[in-house]
């Protein structure tokens, strides 16, 4: 059984996420969406409700995928998962240092995880959670970046 994990702080969730979790649930058994809860940056929601929208968003078209929450090492969570593959989304040249950086360490890490990396599609590859934030904290629409769940929760916060 082939399974791997789609890790983020997910803080939204937004389109671009769920574009990388709809075609990289295509490709395993088994998809879990790892939502980090020791988070550097300051975190807008909360883990359990970075979880719920995640789930509002999956659970209902994507049979093969589940979402946890993780601390601690990536690999760690890969490994107590039985997953052999760490899937990251690339949106742009500037995404390429970072992303190769991280993929090394968790290879030298733990040697039976490949990180695997698929192309954000071109309408998201200006995207983060924290543009959909700033968007929506000055009230600017942000309908066409992430889900309509995700929309409706974000107006109660700043609302
Ligand atoms: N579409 C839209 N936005 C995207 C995206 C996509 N396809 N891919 C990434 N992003 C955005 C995210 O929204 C996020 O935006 P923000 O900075 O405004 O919040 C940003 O890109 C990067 O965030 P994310 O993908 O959540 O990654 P991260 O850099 O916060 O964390 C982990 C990545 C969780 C994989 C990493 O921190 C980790 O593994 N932590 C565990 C500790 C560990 O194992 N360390 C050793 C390995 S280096």
């Amino acid at each position: 059984m082939k399974i791997a994990i789609y890790p983020g702080s997910f803080d939204p969730v937004t389109n671009g996420h769920i574009d990388i979790i709809f075609r990289a649930s295509a490709m395993v058994d088994k998809l879990i969406i790892g939502v980090l809860s020791n988070v550097k940056k300051q975190p807008l929601l909360t883990v359990e409700e970075r979880i719920a929208l995640l789930e509002a968003t999956t659970h209902k078209y994507l049979k093969n995928v589940e979402v946890e929450a993780f601390s601690g090492l990536l690999v760690d969570f890969a490994a107590k998962k039985n997953a052999s593959i760490i899937v990251r989304g690339l949106r742009a040249m500037s995404d390429f240092e970072y992303e190769l950086q991280m993929a090394q360490t968790n290879r030298n890490l733990n040697k039976n995880i490949e990180t695997i990396f698929l192309a954000t599609n071109v309408h998201y590859s200006f995207l983060s959670s924290s543009v959909v934030k700033e968007i929506a904290m000055f009230g600017g629409d942000i309908n066409s970046l992430v889900p309509p769940v995700v929309e409706e929760y974000l107006k109660t916060k700043f609302m």
